[in-house]
């Protein structure tokens, strides 16, 4: 039995990646803000819920505390969770923009805190889920946070392209398996923001999606077969929906000065060091 912890599995994409793993007989945390939703995720797939809220490093560092106290040992981490196109630019608890925030650093920190749990498995798995977005991506030094021009979309993009630098520079500065997916295009409450018209919008740009459950389906495929370095998304046309598959990652998201930069910033913006490992490769 392992034990995994899947962010934002209270809905969505996380919801369903966390009932298949629970059904194959795992301990599975469902790490999410709200107790109602968590609870009753939990409850109903045979898991546990434990509060994260990635857009506060004092509940990502309450989370990772109590779960090291509790269980010590981390057989996959699955960074899931994640907001898009947040419509005005919103600030986490810490003032990080949201999207970078949450999507981007929240993950960094919470998977730095939690590495002697991953390290103290034998394996140690990290699954870090982007989008296909990523591709229109770019990080902006000079303006991270979107402070003198925000974008909701070009946001979004640079968060996720963040979660593909992230999930390679992990795999080669530690000795965890470090693997990339995202689930093509999927019905969920991605991007819902309770304004009917644009609500309506994104869902007929979502009229060919696929469901949740398929959306979690190359994620799983990650968390169980991945190797470092490697991504994992829809075969279909433009890779929406699909069988799950070996991908390609965008040149930018390859590009390892980028990674090192962005870590260092990442770093000083969190407080969370990641040091040196035991088991470096
Ligand atoms: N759906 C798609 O077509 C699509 C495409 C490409 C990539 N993705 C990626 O797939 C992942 C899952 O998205 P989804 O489509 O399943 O969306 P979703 O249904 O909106 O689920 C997102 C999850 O993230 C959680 N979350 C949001 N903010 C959080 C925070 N501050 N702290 C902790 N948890 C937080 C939400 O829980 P609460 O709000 O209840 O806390 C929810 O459980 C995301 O990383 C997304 O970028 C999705």
């Amino acid at each position: 039995m392992s034990v995994i912890i899947v962010t934002g599995a209270s809905g969505g994409i996380g919801y369903h990646t966390a009932l298949d793993l629970a059904r194959q007989g795992n301990q599975v945390i469902i790490a999410a803000r709200g107790r109602e939703r968590g609870e009753a995720a939990a409850t109903r797939i045979g898991a546990v819920w434990q509060p994260l809220d990635l857009g506060d490093l004092t509940s990502v560092r309450r989370f990772a505390h109590d779960f090291l106290q509790r269980y010590g040992r981390l057989d996959l981490l699955i960074n899931n969770a994640g907001v898009m196109a947040v419509p005005r630019r919103e600030l986490t608890t810490d003032g990080f923009e949201r999207q970078f925030g949450v999507n981007h650093l929240g993950h960094f920190a919470l998977t730095g805190l939690l590495l002697p749990a991953l390290e103290a498995s034998d394996g140690g798995r990290v699954v870090t889920v982007t989008s296909g977005l990523h591709r229109r991506g770019r990080i902006d030094f000079d303006d991270l946070m979107g402070e003198r021009r925000y974008r909701q979309f070009g946001a979004y993009c640079q968060s996720k392209l963040a979660n593909v630098l992230f999930g390679l520079e992990l795999g080669r500065r530690t000795g965890l398996t470090s693997v990339l997916a995202h689930p093509g295009v999927a019905h969920t409450d991605l991007a819902r923001t309770g304004d009917r018209v644009r609500d309506v919008l994104i869902r007929l740009a979502r009229l060919s999606a696929q469901s949740a459950a398929d959306g979690a389906r190359p994620i799983l495929r990650a968390a169980v077969e991945g190797r470092t370095g490697e991504a994992y998304g829809p075969d279909g046309i433009g890779e929406r929906r699909g069988a799950p598959a070996r991908i390609e990652v965008s040149p930018a998201g390859r590009d390892q000065a980028v990674a090192e930069r962005l870590w260092a910033i990442s770093e000083e913006l969190t407080g969370v060091r990641y040091g040196t490992f035991t088991s470096a490769q």
